[in-house]
């Protein structure tokens, strides 16, 4: 277990800065000497009056006095002798025994026991602290396991990414160019049935490949990390456009967008999140003229982003179903795609510490379109406008 150097301890205020034992002196000084003397005084009188020669009966009381006094004298000095020892020994000794052992727990030795025997009540308190001290050690170590657990667990997701990136995607890949030879070697000798079938292999073949790279897409956020640094969300977003000018010409698509600020965040994974999501909004278009518009508001210590289009729309009910992975809500010759896209973009903007939603309150009442929301920490050394 890791644990920070031990803190020095909170400096005591006031009056409560002297010890306990120093307190215990100075009283105790201070209550001896003004018994002495008060009897050093009292025997002055005692003589004094003596020397007047008092009557016999008198002077027998005085000698009385002078033996109580003495008496006194004796058993408050062992009463005081007795305090000290009950207070050094009682009290002192053993607060400083739980002192020590709480210091030695706290400094990073969560085994050590807390034990004081007596009195009563630093015993019920050090029981007590001791318990306490095995709960959270429990929890602490339950939760370390976890954390193995999840490293372990972590760390086959790796070795599964490897495996679907060299061991799956070669053979794939022989599959899929070994088919189209057969075609254009013996396409001749082929009727239409049979070429058709070819078509459907290698369209199979190309489509696991899609799948498998989506696949390893989504298991590299947060894996294969990248560093977490002040990125232009501008240039993030130029990217991505640039990656989809193709489709955006094609489809005849008016992107608009704010200005774009900084945040903390990796540059490859923002324009990933960027492209999925415009790729969506051109996909899903509607009869409308597509248009997209991604804007930008502050929120706080976060930035919200939307992406907006005025195409076919999410119903309400699937908004949290379209965010799970291979979900999708139309037929695959209607709209292809693998159904990662959005798992990806939750998972990297989760990754980011942000979040992101299917926003359904927004959209003007005569074009339905989807606006997704998603919000990422503002790089802190910027204005707030
Ligand atoms: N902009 C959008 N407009 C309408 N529907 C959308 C939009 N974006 C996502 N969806 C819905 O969410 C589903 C999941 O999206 P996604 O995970 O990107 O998978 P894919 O794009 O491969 O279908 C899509 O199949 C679609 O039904
Ligand atoms: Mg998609």
């Amino acid at each position: 277990m890791r644990i920070h150097p031990l803190p020095p301890p909170k400096p005591a205020t006031g009056l409560g800065k002297l010890p306990v034992a120093r307190w215990f002196v100075a009283i105790g000084v201070v209550t001896a000497v003004a018994f002495v003397m008060g009897s050093v005084l009292i025997m002055m009188l005692v003589a004094d009056v003596r020397a007047q020669r008092p009557l016999p009966r008198v002077a027998a009381q005085l000698d009385r006095l002078n033996v109580a006094l003495i008496v006194l004298l004796v058993v408050l000095t062992v009463a005081g002798l007795g305090l000290v020892f009950i207070v050094r020994f009682a009290v002192l000794k053993p607060i400083a025994q739980l002192t020590d052992q709480v210091r030695k727990v706290a400094a990073g030795d969560f085994d050590h026991e807390l034990s004081v025997e007596r009195p009563a009540e630093l015993a019920e308190l050090s029981s007590h602290v001791d318990s306490m001290r095995r709960r959270v050690v429990t929890a602490w170590r339950r939760a370390e396991d976890q954390a193995d657990e999840l490293r372990r667990s972590n760390g086959e997701l790796e070795q599964f990414a490897y495996v679907a990136s060299h061991d799956l995607q070669e053979p794939l890949r022989k599959v899929a160019s070994f088919t189209q030879m057969l075609e254009q070697r013996y396409g001749d000798r082929l009727d239409d049935r049979a070429k058709e079938y070819i078509r459907y292999a290698v369209d199979g073949a190309k489509r696991m490949q899609l799948l498998i790279n989506d696949l390893l897409d989504f298991s590299r956020v947060g894996r294969v990390t990248g560093e977490r640094v002040t990125t232009d969300t501008g240039a993030a977003l130029s990217t991505a456009l640039d990656n989809l000018s193709a489709a955006i010409e094609d489809t005849g698509t008016v992107v608009t967008r704010d200005d774009m600020p900084k945040v903390v965040g990796n540059r490859g994974q923002l324009t990933q999140l960027f492209q999925n999501l415009i790729e969506n909004a051109v996909k899903f278009r509607s009869d409308l003229p597509p248009r997209v518009h991604i804007g930008v508001k502050r929120a706080g210590e976060m930035w919200e982003f939307s992406c907006a289009d005025n195409g076919i729309g999410v119903e309400a009910k699937y908004a949290d179903r379209i965010f799970l992975i291979f979900q999708r809500l139309h037929a695959r010759d209607v709209y292809p795609g693998t159904g990662i896209g959005l798992a990806l973009c939750r998972k990297i903007v989760e990754y980011h510490g942000g979040q992101l939603w299917l926003d359904n309150e927004a959209g003007e009442a005569d074009e339905q379109g989807a606006t997704f929301r998603w919000t990422l920490p503002a790089a802190g050394d910027e204005d707030d406008d």
